[in-house]
C-alpha cells in the first residue's frame, strides 16, 4: 500500500493524521486505483480496546485501514455531554497506529457542518424512536446524528467495509438499515462487545466514573447475565424481574431494560427461535451508560 506524502500531514508512528477531506480523498486514491480494499472504523476518539478491536478487525481483512476520529456534535442533544466529552488525540494516534491504523481522519467541526448546513439522513420510524431514540430519551435526533455523519464518512472515505461494536446494538442496526435503504456500497461488520475484567462494558465514558460508581456501574453487565440465566431457565418474562432486582439493589433505576428484536428492534416478549436483544441504559453518576446481551434461542 503506498500511500502519498501530504504536507502538512503531520505523521505519527505509521499512521497518517489527516484534516481535509480534499487530503484524505488524495490519500486514499492510490489505493482505490489499484482496486486494494478500504476499511473504515468511525470513532469518537478516547480509544479503548473496543475500538481496537475494530481496528485489529480492519487490519486483518482491509488493504487499509482509516479510523475517523471526529466528536460529532450532531449527535449531542443540548443537555448532553458534547463539551466534556474526554478527548486525548495524541494517546489516540498511537494506539491507532499500534492496532494498525494507516490513516487518522480527524476533521474540524466547521469541515462537517459548513455554514448554512440543512441536509441530514435520517432512518425513520420504530428503529430510531424506541430505546435510545425514544423523545424522553436521547431521542431520534441522535440518530439522526450519527446517519448523517455515518453516510458523510461513507462518501468521504469510501470504504468497502465498515466496522461497528455491538455495544451500540440499536446505532448498529440504524446503520445496517441506513446503508440498505440508500445502497451504500459498504459491508458492515458488526464486532461483539469488548468488557472490563469485571465485564463492565468499555466506554469512553466510563472516564466519568468515581470510584464507587464504578463499581456500582457493574450491576448493568450483572443484570444482562441475570436476565439471560433466568429467562433461559423460566422465561423472558421472570428473566428481566431478576435483572431489574439486580439493578434496584444496587441503587440504579434504568432508563430502560427491554427485550427486542435484534433487528427491527420490535417488542419481544418470550423466547423464540430467534435471538432476543435485551437491551439497558442507566444513569450513573455523570456517566449514561449502555449496554446489552444477545440471547440466543
Ligand atoms: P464511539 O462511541 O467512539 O464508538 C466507536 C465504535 O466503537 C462504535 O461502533 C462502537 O459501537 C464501538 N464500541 C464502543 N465501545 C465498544 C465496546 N466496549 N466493545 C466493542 N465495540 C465498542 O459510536 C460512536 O463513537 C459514534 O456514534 C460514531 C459511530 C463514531 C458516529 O459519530
Amino acid at each position: 500500500m503506498d500511500l502519498v506524502e501530504l504536507a502538512p500531514a503531520h505523521a505519527h508512528g505509521d499512521v497518517k493524521l489527516l484534516r481535509g477531506k480534499d487530503q484524505l480523498r488524495a490519500a486514499l486514491e492510490p489505493a482505490r486505483r489499484e482496486g486494494s480494499s478500504i476499511g473504515l472504523v468511525p470513532t469518537m476518539g478516547y480509544l479503548h480496546e473496543g475500538h481496537l478491536s475494530l481496528l485489529r478487525a480492519a487490519r486483518a481483512e482491509c488493504d487499509v485501514v482509516v479510523m475517523s476520529l471526529f466528536v460529532n456534535p450532531a449527535q449531542f442533544g443540548p443537555g448532553e455531554d458534547l463539551d466534556r466529552y474526554p478527548r486525548d488525540e495524541e494517546r489516540d494516534l498511537s494506539l491507532a497506529a499500534e492496532a494498525g491504523a494507516d490513516v487518522v481522519y480527524a476533521p474540524p467541526v466547521g469541515d462537517v457542518y459548513p455554514e448554512g448546513f440543512a441536509t441530514y439522513v435520517a432512518v425513520e420510524g420504530n428503529l430510531t424512536s424506541v430505546l435510545d431514540g425514544d423523545p424522553a430519551r436521547r431521542g431520534p435526533e441522535h440518530f439522526r446524528g450519527v446517519t448523517t455523519v455515518v453516510a458523510k464518512l461513507f462518501n468521504s472515505v469510501g470504504p468497502d467495509v465498515a466496522y461497528f461494536g455491538q455495544k451500540d446494538a440499536q446505532q448498529a442496526a440504524v446503520i445496517r438499515r441506513m446503508v440498505r435503504d440508500l445502497d451504500f456500497p459498504v459491508r458492515i461488520e458488526v464486532l461483539p462487545i469488548v468488557r472490563e475484567p469485571d465485564d463492565l462494558a468499555m466506554s469512553s465514558r466510563n472516564a466519568y466514573l468515581e470510584a464507587d460508581e464504578r463499581e456500582r456501574a457493574t450491576a448493568l453487565s450483572r443484570a444482562l447475565r441475570a436476565v439471560e440465566v433466568v429467562a433461559l431457565e423460566r422465561g423472558l418474562q421472570a428473566g428481566l424481574g431478576a435483572g431489574r432486582e439486580v439493578l434496584r439493589s444496587a441503587g440504579i433505576e434504568p432508563e430502560y431494560l427491554e427485550a427486542r428484536d435484534p433487528e427491527d428492534l420490535s417488542p419481544v416478549t418470550e423466547l423464540g427461535h430467534r435471538p432476543v436483544l435485551v437491551a439497558v441504559a442507566a444513569q450513573v453518576g455523570q456517566a449514561r451508560l449502555i449496554d446489552n446481551v444477545l440471547i440466543e434461542p
